[in-house]
């Protein structure tokens, strides 16, 4: 007897002891709202590794050891909101509110920002529909290792049409804030490098959360620097996509799986109805993933090996407990009607191309937009106040890249001329561009005209963006404010505004070997190669309007301005 059981009982005790340390219980960030809210960025330290600190960075941590991402922000459109935000952190960062329509100078891109000790106070009226946004850091070149010693969080946007719909929406009970990253660890201390192996919800490693029985509404967020997670359910639970990026559906999309990329946001609604007793998980199924999406790529011996790729891993474990009082349990058919933008509306299509670099003078960057790194001082596009524009994005490289636009949220009309899927027909900020793949997208660009203060639009894979994948454009009321705003990268283009002929100067090298004149639509209009007589060109054959023009150094390097045409 003794023999037999003593097993039987160490068993059962290791097994607790086992399942004890297995899960976390998963962290729901408190909630900041009102007119004025205030932030403060923070070093500090938080133990993932038993007792061991490793040094992070929250906003508003509930202690200096416990520094990881922030409270959640709730804003009700229509809402002005004042926010003052400190950064208390040993260096510069930015705070870029994703998703949010406002004045490009309240934008928190790398145009803003905050030096250690300074407050930094934007304000602005809330015009967002109902949806899940988030806050980050966004200082150039930065963003990927201030992503990952933890600064952010959500911002949940009201509003009437969102809030007179049955749907869970009691924060923290059956409305559910989830982050999702990944994160390395050499030794004890995060690894500033893109992809994690150990999978975190709201910073929680192995996080574990007990539902109540009845709907549950999931916000999802990839927060993480490049991996994609193909959401699902371990027990094929059917989900309800009930929101994309910037707003809800026009009714709730069922699925089985769907692949979220970084910095895109859905919101999901789960009905764990008399379920109560049973477990799951919330996995990443991302063992279908090929190569070209970022998490699938396998380099075996590579930088990036990494034991999550292009495998199925868990997210989150799910103990389904008792009901609250007052449970939704029925998931409505219907949501809201979204008025995507109308094609015969758009008054151009800009093309824009993502390239994999291997230029002279790129040396170490592996992808780029519009065929040149991000400068600071180089404006992509003029855009004018109140126009309905066609962007229409080619990846021609080998690699899918999570593109994002600043200002606004756009309706996508393609994928290789493939009308979108439901869960893809409503308010995005984001999209994946696959490899090979062109996406077209419909968005206008109201209320915020600016010509000195540029939006961003970039790769949201941190390292290709801390790289310079990245792009900006500037709205304007008129074309007489670009003159103020027309820069160089140490190129002199001269007269400007040009009428018949232009003059190049460069700093440090006199030669020139090539010249290449594109119009705002990124269409190469004027070219001369190996044969720059006096550094000059003829642009008499031009329109009037703004030009970019790209020029080859006599040492092969592209150098880049632009001007007017009159
Ligand atoms: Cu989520 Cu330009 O960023
Ligand atoms: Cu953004
Ligand atoms: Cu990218």
């Amino acid at each position: 007897m003794k023999i037999t059981i003593l097993p039987v009982i160490l068993f059962g005790f290791l097994f607790n002891q086992l399942n004890a340390q297995t899960y976390n219980p998963l962290w729901i960030p408190d909630t900041l709202s009102g007119s004025t809210i205030n932030l403060s960025l923070e070093e500090g330290t938080k133990n993932w590794i038993g007792s061991f600190a490793t040094t992070s960075a929250g906003v508003n941590p509930s202690s200096s050891t416990n520094a990881f991402w922030g409270p959640t922000l709730i804003f009700t459109k229509g809402d002005s909101i004042h926010l003052n935000v400190t950064n208390n952190l040993m260096d510069t960062t930015t705070v870029h509110w994703h998703g949010m329509h406002l004045p490009a100078i309240m934008d928190g891109g790398p145009h803003q920002p905050i030096a250690p000790g300074e407050t930094w106070s934007p304000y602005w009226k809330v015009d967002n529909h109902a949806a899940t946004y988030w806050y980050h850091p966004h200082l150039h070149m930065m963003s990927q290792e201030q992503l990952l010693l933890g600064l952010g969080g959500m911002i949940i946007v009201r509003d009437s049409a969102e809030s007179t719909l049955a749907l869970p929406r009691t924060y923290g009970v059956d409305d559910i804030p989830l982050a999702l990253s990944d994160r390395a660890f050499i030794g004890n201390q995060i690894s500033i490098e893109p992809y994690g192996d150990s999978m975190m919800v709201n910073g929680v490693l192995r996080a574990e959360w007990i539902a109540p029985s009845q709907l549950v509404r999931f916000r999802i967020l990839n927060s993480a620097t490049e991996r994609s997670y193909n959401i699902g359910f371990s027990d094929t639970t059917t989900f309800y996509v009930i929101a994309s990026d910037g707003g809800l559906l026009n009714a709730p999309v069922p699925l089985t799986r769907y692949l979220l990329s970084s910095g895109e946001r859905i919101e999901i609604l789960v009905d764990f109805t008399g379920r109560q007793g049973q477990s799951l998980f919330m996995k990443a199924y991302n063992s279908v993933l090929p190569q070209n999406i970022p998490g699938g790529d396998m380099f075996p011996n590579g930088p990036f090996a990494n034991y999550l790729q292009r495998s199925d891993f868990n997210v989150m474990h799910i103990s389904v407990g008792p009901q609250t009082t007052n449970p939704i349990t029925t998931i409505p058919s219907n949501l809201v009607t979204v008025t995507p933008y109308d094609s015969l509306t758009s008054v151009l299509t800009r093309y824009l191309t993502i390239t994999d670099t291997n230029i002279v003078g790129y040396n170490g960057v592996s992808f780029i937009i519009n065929h040149h790194l991000y400068s600071e001082s180089f404006i992509d596009y003029q855009v004018p106040l109140d126009n309905t524009e066609i962007w229409e994005i080619a990846n021609s490289g080998n690699f899918s890249h999570p593109f994002h636009i600043h200002d606004v949220e756009f309706n996508i009309l393609s994928r290789n001329g493939v009308f979108p899927t439901a869960a893809e027909q409503g308010w995005k900020d984001v999209v994946l561009v696959k490899a090979h793949e062109t996406v077209r997208f419909i968005t206008k660009f109201t209320d915020f005209a600016d010509a000195a203060h540029p939006f961003m639009f970039h790769c949201h894979i941190a390292l290709h963006e801390d790289e310079g994948m990245m792009g900006q454009f500037v709205v304007v009321n008129s074309s007489s404010e670009v003159k103020d705003i027309i820069n160089n990268d140490g190129v002199r283009v001269y007269p400007n505004p040009a009428f018949d002929r232009i003059f190049l100067s460069t700093k440090g090298e006199s030669t020139i070997r090539g010249i290449f004149i594109y119009n705002s639509l990124g269409e190469l209009v004027l070219s001369e190669k190996d044969q720059v007589q006096e550094n000059q060109i003829d642009v008499s054959s031009l329109r009037s309007g703004i030009y970019l023009i790209n020029i080859q150094n006599g040492s092969g390097q592209f150098m880049k301005s632009s001007f007017i045409k009159n």
